[in-house]
């Protein structure tokens, strides 16, 4: 029996034992996605932590992944294989700065991504995700909503609606996504000119506007298996083309940017899910008054896009 078939075994066996659960983002490695429960975008996973009984939940994904699954169930243990898997662009937007952006707009209410640190979130009104960004702006009660971090999602988020959006910082960003050019997809286009060619929201406006379809992880592998189409440009983490092709196997996905790749997503191994398992840590814990505060936000998401 091989190294690797001996580990997921001892995993598939730890998770029996625990009563656990490997909850796991659409940018994992290959073999991660391949050994959890559920894979999916942000919001499912958000959702997903909630609707689970088991006990214990592994969170393959990043910091703020993590955090919004041990807000929503304070009774479970949440664990991370690797406490370094932090998203930069949730570094982006500290709690003090946003205090600053609430005080030069008293009126505005306060939409952040779900990519934002416990402390920020919990100064919000409203929580979105790359899934739901425009709907949860246009439920809004105000007419300017501060939005943050990321300012390629905000230019998403102003597509469909007459309200005023302020970045907040001016500039938050994805270096991931951030770096697939408009050149990329030019190339890309030029080399596969039949294929569709859908983007994340995280893209920069030159990439979206270009783009046949705009969509969060999951609603891009749902577009890709839907419409007729048989090729497609994937203006994302390159994590996202193992579920692609493995949802969708007549068809060909080819990356726009072979470098979009996310290294902090890639940081969970078997070998650190099989450890934490084990110890049943590092566990991910939020503070009770941050938790409560970020969970009313996380909520009203929820409650928005049933
Ligand atoms: P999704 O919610 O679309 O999966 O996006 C999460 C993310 O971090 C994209 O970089
Ligand atoms: Fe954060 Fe970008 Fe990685 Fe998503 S791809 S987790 S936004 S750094």
């Amino acid at each position: 029996m091989g190294l690797m078939k001996e580990r997921i075994d001892r995993i598939e066996g730890l998770k029996r034992e625990k009563n656990a659960i490997i909850l796991a983002h659409n940018y994992q490695r290959a073999e991660v996605q391949d050994i959890a429960e559920f894979v999916g975008d942000s919001l499912e996973l958000a959702r997903k932590a909630m609707e689970t009984t088991s006990e214990i939940i592994i969170f393959c994904g990043v910091d703020f992944m993590a955090e919004t699954a041990a807000i929503l169930n304070p009774d479970k243990k949440v664990i991370i294989p690797d406490k370094g898997a932090i998203c930069p662009m949730a570094q982006q937007l500290f709690a003090d700065d946003l205090l600053v952006a609430k005080r030069e707009h008293p009126d505005a209410e306060v939409v952040l991504y779900v990519n934002t640190l416990a402390e920020s979130k919990a100064l919000a009104d409203c929580i979105c995700t790359s899934a739901n960004a425009q709907e949860i702006v246009k439920a809004m009660d105000a007419p300017t909503i501060l939005f943050g971090p990321d300012h390629n999602l905000a230019y998403y988020a102003q597509k469909t609606t007459s309200k005023k959006i302020i970045p907040v910082p001016e500039h938050g960003l994805c270096p991931s996504h951030h770096q697939i050019a408009l050149e990329d997809l030019i190339k890309a286009k030029e080399a596969h000119p039949e294929a569709k060619i859908g983007v994340h929201p995280e893209c920069i406006p030159d990439v979206q506007d270009n783009a046949d379809y705009i969509a969060s992880t999951s609603g891009m592998v749902r577009i890709c298996k839907e419409v007729e189409y048989a090729e497609f440009l994937i203006g994302t983490e390159v994590g996202l083309l193992h579920r692609l092709e493995k949802e969708a196997p007549g068809k060909k996905f080819y990356p726009i940017s072979t470098t979009a790749v996310c290294p902090q997503m890639k940081m969970h191994t078997l070998e650190k899910i099989e450890v934490a398992l084990e110890k049943e840590k590092p566990e991910v814990v939020v503070p009770d008054e941050i938790a409560r505060k970020a969970r009313r936000a996380i909520e009203r998401m929820i409650e928005i896009s049933k």
